[in-house]
């Protein structure tokens, strides 16, 4: 059986849309008959690394200060027994959520930086903890702007990740605007953008195909991230300033 693993990063738990999006995914994926298992962040306790360096000395090579005092060993026991991760946050301030970073810079303590050793692709790294790090990943990104500009820290900072980490990218899913569409919540509201409907049966179908191939195929990525606007040509519209300018002066 293919057991996925979500970490939602969202500040907000399972209110929020981050959350909402995981149970499209899981939902296209338990109808293949998948494990799901979402991990909810801001319910658990993770310590901020605060840079000690025990991590890396010989008495204690490789365990961390707070491996007893928080849950980040049970997540990472989660992550071992996984498939595919999925890395679900929020955009906050061009980036991934803040929790989601402090989950992440804890994996340092699973590799020994004097151990130095080449990635797959090449990039000179060291060791790491592949069954923690190095597993199938989807990045699953949120926010309410409606610009390709904004997530792209997050889309490269994950491209990075699976280079050096040995971690192959089994897709990415982007939905902007959330907020326009009530996060899911006003069926009303989603009647206004029937595209929203369209991508989220692409993030089931995404949830299925991760089951059955192993990664999101590329018409779907584009689907479950298409822009929802219902205006003709609003991809490629949007990329125009004057465009903008017009449409602001319409909402103000
Ligand atoms: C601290 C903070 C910063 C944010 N920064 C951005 C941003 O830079 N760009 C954007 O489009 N949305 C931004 N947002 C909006 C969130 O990305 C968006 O509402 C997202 O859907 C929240 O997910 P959640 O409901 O799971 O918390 C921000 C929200 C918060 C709370």
């Amino acid at each position: 059986m293919v057991k996925l693993v979500a970490i939602n990063g969202s500040h907000t738990g399972t209110k929020g849309y981050t959350h909402f999006l995981i149970e499209k995914l899981f939902k296209g994926a338990k109808e293949e008959g998948a494990d799901c298992e979402e991990i909810t962040l801001a319910k658990l306790k993770i310590n901020i690394c605060k840079g000690c360096g025990v991590c890396n000395t010989e008495k204690h090579l490789l365990k961390c200060i707070y491996e007893e005092k928080d849950d980040v060993a049970m997540i990472f026991n989660k992550i071992r027994e996984a498939d595919i991760i999925i890395y679900a946050t929020p955009i906050y301030v061009f980036n991934m959520s803040g929790l989601m970073k402090i989950f992440i810079d804890r994996m340092n303590s699973t590799g020994n930086s004097g151990d130095f050793r080449l990635s797959e692709s090449g990039l000179f790294f060291h060791h790491i903890s592949k069954d923690i790090c190095s597993k199938p990943f989807v990045t699953l990104i949120c926010h309410d702007n409606f610009e390709n500009e904004m997530s792209k820290n997050v889309v490269s900072y994950f491209r990075t990740f699976s280079k050096f980490m040995d971690a192959p990218q089994a897709g990415t899913i982007i939905r902007r605007l959330g907020k326009l569409t009530a996060y899911g919540k006003d069926p009303e509201k989603e009647k206004q953008y029937p595209k929203i409907l369209e991508s989220y049966k692409a993030i089931e179908l995404a949830g299925k195909e991760l089951v059955t191939k192993g990664k999101i195929s590329k018409k779907t990525h584009k689907t479950a991230s298409q822009d929802i606007i219902p205006v003709p040509f609003f991809s490629i519209l949007k990329n125009f300033k004057g465009f903008k300018k017009k449409a602001l002066g319409k909402i103000k």
